[in-house]
């Protein structure tokens, strides 16, 4: 993870700079740092948020107009100023921001200290700017001694290097860490992702892995690792800045979870409508004779990703009858999956960055597989590297914690399923119909949930002090289980399970006692009995019990102390209505306890690692 900034042009650095790393600060929220260069290289870094920067910064300026900024999750190294970025080798004033790991670093360390290199910090981050100084001792070239260094460098990077005797000149180089040039007039940028340069161009280039850019204020030249020139088209931004900004909210997680009527009709747009007979998607191959070969789908993800990943694979056997295995992407990548050329993987993926969804997708590719991948990020690695891309359209998720991006997925997943099945003649017309009108219906009762979101809070203010929670539910419901525990430990901090309900009884159950809450889902009505049952058990062991079911099951209500209900749908599509509750209980619990709700501790957006 981490954020990565770079300007180099007439204006102050420092104020892009900063203004940049305030939009990366989703990547990581440990230590930040900048250095600049105006007859000398200047640095301050620190531990802590942004803002302990910016105090810094305030108290004690530094001035330049090249400059190069970083904002930190930590990985090797604890967060302190000394671990934090830039890195600087004294003696060449050679400076580094780095985003990724360096795998290689405790050999490389050893001989660097051989050579009488002296270390500052623990960070495998520090050895990159010293390896560097080495070859520049020999070259008196930054570009050839960033080269060298790189082809000894295992693992990911993206780095942006500068130096006092080349101050006219950014480095920036990249290899499984993301990396965007921003192309102004008489001033060029880099960043680890787009809206940290959107306030001053449109238009940028996407550094590919094995890629380096020479970055100066009137040109930028792109070259692989061996010099070689690279020409790539400009890739011009359309989206807005505006919708990355609060607009009133108090955070961006309420404001991303009021945005999701929104973002649902905008990821239906254009794919279906009350008049259609299919689900089109253009430009992706779905067609009978691509999926007639298809023998097995992988749907693989990381964390909310993959829940929505597994409604995914539940719906498309159901509705398409051809087996899917939902995977988690870290453990995916070091299995031996089967995969050939009739096999089809649809990563899940907001960010588009992530790393172990990333090497799936390569070990998907490598094996002839085709790979699909259903991503937010226009541009990302992913989107760029699957053979097909489905872009949710939930624009850009700021809270650390994914809500619009969820239901975004999970519309993508209803389509996909829908698609498949008809494609495949699974679906006939008449039941087209009635999931695409359920489908198109989805928005207005994601309004009519948020219209009660004040019971909700309510709910949340009476289970404040609750000790821990088990979220339960079958089929679809477990899905949906997995994803408000995820959001109560990740926003909250508090100790989440989800299990699907019927398995709770087979040890689980022994952890239930008073203070403990549990969370029942009952969104599908064919399983209802059951999972009452199931409630039931529970409460009679002390727990307090809250049930989210669907308008019109009363019976519920003598079940539980509390239940929320939320509008009828298609048994297809509910896990999206019994998600929004969860999502504002996760929200309201998190501030009543005094929570860091946007930016929760230890979290990054995006998991640029692995
Ligand atoms: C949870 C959350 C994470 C991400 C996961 C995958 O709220 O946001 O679990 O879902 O890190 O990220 P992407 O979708 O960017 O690949």
């Amino acid at each position: 993870m981490c954020g990565i900034v770079g300007y180099i042009g007439n204006q102050a650095a420092v104020p892009i700079l900063m203004d940049g790393l305030r939009s990366l600060e989703y990547r990581g929220y440990d230590s930040a740092g900048v250095a600049v260069y105006d007859q000398a290289v200047e640095m301050i870094k620190v531990k802590g948020r942004l803002v302990n920067l910016e105090e810094r910064l305030l108290a004690t300026p530094i001035q330049g107009s090249v400059g190069i900024g970083h904002t930190r999750w930590a990985t090797h190294g604890a967060p302190s100023d000394v671990n934090s970025h830039p890195h600087r080798d004294e003696e060449t004033d050679i400076v580094l921001v780095h985003n990724g790991i360096i795998e290689n670093y405790l050999s490389l360390k050893a001989e660097l200290m051989e050579e009488g290199y002296v270390f500052a910090s623990e960070t495998d981050t520090e050895v990159a700017v010293h390896l560097i100084a080495s070859y520049y001792r020999e070259t008196k070239d930054l570009l050839d001694a960033v080269l060298l260094a790189i082809d000894r460098i295992q693992g990911s990077y993206a780095f942006g290097v500068f130096c006092k005797d080349e101050p006219d000149t950014i480095i920036a180089a990249r290899k499984d860490s993301p990396l965007v040039v921003g192309l102004g007039t008489g001033e060029n940028f880099i960043a680890s992702d787009i809206p940290a340069i959107l306030k001053h161009t449109r238009d940028v280039y996407f550094l590919e892995d094995g890629e380096v850019a020479v970055v100066r204020k009137n040109s930028v030249q792109l070259m692989d690792n061996l010099k070689k020139p690279i020409e790539r088209p400009v890739f011009h931004v359309t989206w807005d800045i505006h919708a990355a900004e609060k607009g009133g909210y108090d955070h961006f997680m309420l404001k991303e979870i009021y945005e999701q009527p929104k973002v649902i009709r905008d990821t239906l747009l254009g794919r279906i409508g009350k008049d259609s007979t299919e689900v089109q998607l253009d430009g992706i191959r779905l067609d009978k004779e691509t999926m007639e070969k298809i023998n097995k789908v992988y749907i693989v993800a990381c964390g909310t990703a993959y829940y929505a990943g597994s409604v995914g694979k539940m719906l498309l056997e159901a509705q398409a009858r051809v087996p899917v295995v939902a995977d988690v992407a870290s453990e995916f990548r070091y299995r031996d999956p089967i995969l050939d050329e009739n096999t089809l993987m649809i990563v899940v993926s907001q960010s588009g960055e992530t790393a172990d969804t990333l090497a799936a997708l390569r070990m998907a590719k490598k094996a002839g597989a085709r790979v699909l991948g259903v991503v937010n990020v226009v541009g990302s690695t992913i989107a760029r590297e699957a053979d097909d891309v489905f872009y949710t359209c939930a624009g850009p998720e700021i809270a650390v914690a994914s809500t619009k991006a969820y239901s975004a997925q999970l519309v993508a997943m209803y389509l996909l399923s829908m698609k498949i099945g008809q494609v495949l003649g699974k679906i006939g017309d008449e039941e087209f119909a009635v999931l695409r009108d359920a489908l198109l219906e989805l928005p207005e009762k994601v309004e009519r949930v948020l219209e009660n979101a004040h019971l909700v809070e309510d709910l949340a203010r009476k289970n404040l002090h609750m000790k821990n929670v088990f979220y339960i539910g079958r089929g679809l419901d477990y899905a949906a289980a997995m994803e408000g525990a995820l959001k109560i430990k990740e926003v909250a901090y508090l100790h989440a399970e989800s299990y699907p309900a019927g398995e709770l009884k087979h040890g689980p159950i022994a952890l239930i006692e008073e203070g403990s809450l549990l969370m029942g889902l009952v969104g599908q009505e064919a399983l209802l009995e059951k999972t009452i049952s199931n409630i039931k058990e529970v409460k009679a062991r002390g727990a307090n019990v809250m049930a989210i079911a669907m308008e019109g099951n009363e019976e519920i209500r003598l079940a539980v102390d509390d239940a929320i209900f939320v509008p009828r749908t298609h048994p297809n599509f509910t896990t999206l209505l019994v998600n929004i509750p969860q999502q504002l209980f996760a929200y309201h619990i998190a501030c009543g306890l005094g929570r860091d709700v946007d930016k929760p501790r230890n979290l990054a957006k995006s998991v640029t690692v692995e």
